[in-house]
């Protein structure tokens, strides 16, 4: 589970008497070195990998959290009534050991267990006093067969073995031990022992939820010959993309209801979209506005998903509402979607990577990126197959509208070459690689686009400072001159992407003005560039029709951060301070 957070973990574990606890503040290997070292033997145990909200990351703040030796807690998710619920249990007596809203869930426990006697029902009873979003795994001192857990808006399933159970927050976590899930649902409450498991719903009835089969290839979640998770994803990218758009086309469109049963019909009565996404999933919307406002020619809206909900937005008569992201589990996604349920939405529908994700099975249609798992933190075939799912789902939208039907059909045998011309760009590995010292050992750096580039360039920027700590700010390149112009100096690269369109010419005296003021380029471009380039590199792109483009240029940025990063010796797969799935809002 590391990829959800790795600032510190820990684990308790039930022993003959007593209950094992080991917590260590860093990565995971220092738990697992301290787990080698002292090899206590177990059968039930819990245990968390963390990505601080509340409390800064240390020993004492990493979970499991006990109260009074008896019950052992995990969670995940922001318990937002803590400072209420801490005030009550410490006048009941109740000491808290650390800053995390978490802790009171243990106390809380504890104190049911007083009157119940029985970790199921005490754990029925606390959730009643909480507020907010949880997955919370529980085991005491005294029961020495049972987990119990419960969930409310963080994701949870149980992993079905033989002679076996298990529960985590993503079947990736379970992907070596079982092929089998049991999804929970928000307010569930499930017990689980060696030999079987059983769930309660919201008003504490035995349900049954259903086993879902996945199996994620092993070789889906190592590196293999790659150094980095990151590297191996980035080199993914032609099978990762031809995994999206394979089967979606007939001979020369794309076939009617790839976004699930009645979706080329409700696409009829569409007359504008609103994107919601967080992070990299979110430049992947302002792509999309692009092509879908020329394509379908449809107008669109994108928020950040932490925005959307809380700026009362007013929604328009047959909006379609798309959520976009790799592990549909983003908390503010989710809550968007959630919110927009609620609203007069014509309906919605989400680009993601996750078939078994919150967001797909909330989701009325979806389109699955099948990029496979992605481990890196900072997102690449994810990227770059939600782009690819956006051009369908433009395209499909088209369709269902009757227009541009010459339009469509190039852009079928274009999306169809794209994995060949990404094979060509990843060529480029090693000419970038002549670049990186030159920005390997700078503070800060510029990226310049324009049109449907700005959002690719933002892209290149979040790449470059998530995994190398530079400082990178992306443009418009024509507004370069309302500020930024002011940081260029010969210390500050400036990296572009100059694809031949209709705003070449533009961007050539944007980045004139640059060269004007000492500025160091570094352009990626079409082979009938006019830019005179004194300093820096010019990098000449593939060929590639003009509303792909994107999808390719993305590529030589990815590249570039990763080298960067490589070159400046971080941790690239597990940048500091950030997590790969945002749980918490
Ligand atoms: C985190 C990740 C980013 C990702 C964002 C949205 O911040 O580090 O790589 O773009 O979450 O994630 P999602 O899974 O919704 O696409």
């Amino acid at each position: 589970m590391e990829y959800r957070g790795y600032d510190s973990a820990g684990i308790a574990l039930h022993q003959k008497d007593s209950i094992f606890n080991l917590r260590t503040f860093g990565k995971v290997s220092l738990l697992e070195d301290g787990m080698i070292e002292q090899r206590p033997k177990s059968k039930l145990g819990i245990a968390h990998t963390r990505w601080a909200t509340h409390g800064q990351p240390s020993e004492q703040n990493a979970h499991p959290h006990a109260s009074s030796g008896e019950v052992h807690i995990v969670h995940n998710g922001i318990i937002e009534n803590y400072l209420e619920l801490t005030e009550k249990l410490t006048k009941d007596g109740y000491q808290f050991e650390s800053e995390t809203d978490s802790e009171v869930i243990a106390h809380l426990l504890h104190q049911h267990l007083q009157s119940s006697g029985d970790l199921l029902a005490a754990m029925h009873d606390a959730i009643k006093e909480l507020d907010g979003a949880y997955a919370i795994a529980a085991i005491h001192i005294n029961d020495k067969s049972r987990l119990i857990v419960a969930r409310n808006k963080s994701p949870l399933l149980i992993g079905v073995g033989l002679e076996e159970n298990f529960a985590a927050s993503d079947p990736l976590a379970l992907s070596q031990l079982t092929n089998e899930f049991v999804f929970l649902e928000d307010g569930d409450v499930a017990e689980i022992t060696k030999q079987s498991y059983q769930v309660y719903d919201g008003k504490s009835s035995p349900v049954t939820r259903d086993v879902t089969e996945i199996d994620i290839a092993v070789n889906a979640v190592t590196k293999g010959e790659y150094s980095h998770f990151m590297e191996k994803e980035i080199y993914e990218q032609p099978d990762a993309v031809a995994n999206t758009i394979n089967g979606k086309f007939g001979e020369d469109d794309v076939l009617d209801n790839i976004f699930g049963l009645d979706s080329s019909e409700i696409f009829r009565k569409i007359k504008r979209i609103q994107f919601v996404a967080c992070g990299t999933s979110l430049h992947a919307g302002k792509v999309g506005r692009f092509w879908f406002e020329q394509i379908a020619k449809i107008p669109c809206y994108v928020d950040f998903a932490s925005e959307y909900r809380y700026r009362d937005p007013l929604v328009e008569e047959d909006t379609l509402f798309v959520t976009i992201s790799q592990s549909g589990e983003t908390a503010d996604t989710l809550a968007a979607l959630r919110y927009a349920q609620e609203k007069d939405y014509l309906s919605t529908l989400s680009i993601c990577n996750v078939p078994t994700s919150s967001l797909a099975r909330e989701s009325e249609h979806v389109l699955f990126t099948n990029a496979g798992p992605e481990i890196g933190v900072a997102s690449t075939k994810a990227f770059t197959t939600q782009l690819a799912g956006l051009m369908l789902l433009a395209m499909s939208i088209a369709k269902s509208l009757d227009r541009d039907q010459e339009l469509r059909k190039n852009l079928a045998s274009e999306l169809k070459a794209l994995p060949e011309v990404i094979k060509e760009t990843l060529k480029l590995s090693d000419e970038i690689l002549s670049i990186v010292p030159n920005i390997a050992d700078k503070h800060n750096a510029l990226f310049l686009g324009r049109g449907m580039f700005f959002p690719i360039v933002q892209e290149g920027a979040l790449k470059l400072k998530e995994i190398s700590y530079i400082h990178a700010e992306a443009y418009p390149a024509g507004e370069l001159k309302h500020g930024p112009l002011a940081l260029v100096d010969d210390q500050i690269p400036v990296v572009a992407l100059s694809p031949e369109n209709t705003l070449t010419e533009k961007l050539v005296s944007n980045l004139e003005e640059v060269k004007a003021r000492g500025g160091t380029l570094y352009v990626f471009g079409g082979p009938n560039s006019k830019i005179n380039l004194e300093r820096g590199a010019y990098i000449q792109m593939p060929e590639c029709s003009e509303l792909l483009a994107p999808i390719i240029y993305t590529i030589p940025l990815q590249i570039l951060a990763y080298q960067v990063a490589c070159q400046r010796g971080t941790d690239l797969d597990q940048p500091r301070n950030l997590a790969k799935s945002v749980t918490v809002e």
